[in-house]
């Protein structure tokens, strides 16, 4: 049997394709492996995000060009394949770069990639395609099956917004939502094979208006009607689309207290120099909303210092606007200058040294708040959903409603199942606790 080796960089978006783009793999007779040297096929899915995580796809080319060159050496037909947002951006230029590369897919063509295997194999040629085609992939791909207990579902694609730092509506373009009846019939085929939380995912979840429901308010309220299917999860959100239909859900027993709305910065100027169509007080008053409907929300987003005209006073206001706002977790990123993008061009660029001081006072307060969120969870009975092995033996890894790792010691439980869990110890990154 041919083996398949997945290797994926970068957002949870990628995590999703690379589980479709196996799945269309099996479908031709590959069995995943974990060792690249007994893989007949290395496939890499690549961010572009900042510059760091573009620049890490060449040094792992490199490292699967060893094992490819070894294989072939003993007469193993070995193909390397680079898809995801980095062959969007580089296009051809990659093929030039890495020469070890057989097969480069953006985004939008991973169902293509059965048939562009047959033409590498056949005509020997290599292949490219990085367009964005009138058919949508998702009518192509074949049926996924749950890869655990909780399983991503992308419901919508691209972006409008523009930010002027982000690559994304580049790579991913626009924004496209999946009709409602696809979505359903996935994530009813994901809870049959074993599938107890979805996350729903989009580069603009909240705006996704696909056919069949209004908004995706309602596309939550149906998906809470199937059977077995336990909890529901959504990312990432836009504050300005988001709306009090969406907002309501959280109120339903399925529909988790936890959201992820990124801010980015705390300063109204930085706000509108990003593209950024909201105001620090109105992203306030959406969390307010969001806290009057489940006061024990767990609120999330990711930052950028160090954006382009940031002064010290623009800073301090971030530190303000997270001294308010509380989070449970953040992510939290130095502004990294993309190529075609507005930003990368403006004037000021705030030198390296500053926005690493910044990033570090921003990850120290960050942290305290997240390590606050989870120390006063010390003592409270919590219900875990266990989705993997523990490093521990008879450990397993599981998820509170506020999307806290959690690690349980239980003799009886099972993976994939719901448990109740007094919770024990807390750290910044994870808790601890006995199941009851
Ligand atoms: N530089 C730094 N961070 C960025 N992000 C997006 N583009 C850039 C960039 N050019 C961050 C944003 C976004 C997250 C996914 O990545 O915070 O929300
Ligand atoms: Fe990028 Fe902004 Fe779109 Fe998010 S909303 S994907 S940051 S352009």
């Amino acid at each position: 049997m041919k083996k398949l080796y997945i290797k994926t960089f970068g957002c949870q978006m990628n995590v999703y394709d690379s589980a479709r783009m196996r799945d269309a793999l099996l479908a031709l007779g590959y069995q995943e492996t974990e060792e690249p040297d007994e893989a007949d096929i290395l496939l890499i899915n690549t961010c572009h995000i900042r510059e760091k995580a573009s620049e890490k796809l060449y040094s792992e080319i490199g490292r699967l060009a060893a094992f490819k060159t070894a294989r072939q050496a003993r007469g193993q037909e070995t193909l390397i394949i680079v898809a995801g947002c980095v062959v969007q951006a580089d296009g051809s230029e990659l093929l030039h770069r890495a020469p070890a590369v057989d097969i480069a897919v953006g985004p939008q063509n991973y169902h293509l990639l059965p048939e562009l295997i047959t033409k590498r194999l056949r005509l020997k040629s290599r292949q490219i395609v990085a367009d964005f085609p009138a058919e949508s992939k998702f009518d192509f791909l074949p049926e996924t099956k749950a890869g655990s207990a909780s399983c991503f579902l992308a419901i919508q694609e691209g972006c409008d917004n523009f930010c002027s730092y982000c690559v994304v509506p580049y790579t991913r373009g626009c924004e496209y939502s999946r009709p409602a009846a696809d979505i359903l019939a996935e994530a009813r085929q994901l809870v049959r094979t074993g599938a107890k939380e979805i996350m729903l995912l989009g580069q603009n979840v909240n705006a996704w208006h696909g056919e069949g429901a209004a908004d995706l308010g309602e596309l939550i309220r149906r998906l809470c009607d199937i059977e077995g299917l336990q909890r529901l999860r959504y990312t990432t959100s836009y504050p300005s689309k988001m709306t009090d239909s969406i907002i309501s859900v959280h109120a339903l027993e399925k529909v988790m207290p936890y959201i992820h709305l990124p801010i980015q910065a705390g300063s109204n100027a930085i706000l509108k120099a990003m593209n950024r169509q909201y105001t620090v007080a109105e992203y306030e008053d959406i969390v307010a909303r969001f806290r009057e409907v489940r006061p024990d929300m767990a609120i999330s987003s990711d930052f950028i210092v160090g954006f382009p005209g940031e002064t010290d006073a623009d800073f301090e206001q971030t530190l303000a606007l997270v001294e308010r706002v509380k989070y449970a977790s953040s992510f939290s990123f130095k502004f990294s200058a993309r190529p075609g993008t507005p930003a990368s061009l403006m004037k000021n660029q705030i030198p390296e040294k500053v926005k690493t001081e910044r990033l570090m006072r921003l990850q120290e307060l960050l942290m305290c708040q997240q390590r606050a969120f989870n120390d006063q969870t010390v003592g409270k009975e919590l219900d875990v959903l266990l989705i993997e092995e523990g490093k521990k033996k008879g450990q397993l890894l599981g998820y509170t409603p506020y999307l806290q790792g959690t690690h349980v010691s239980s003799d009886k439980a099972r993976l994939g199942d719901i448990v109740r869990v007094k919770i024990t110890g807390s750290s910044a990154t994870s808790l601890s606790g006995e199941v009851i």
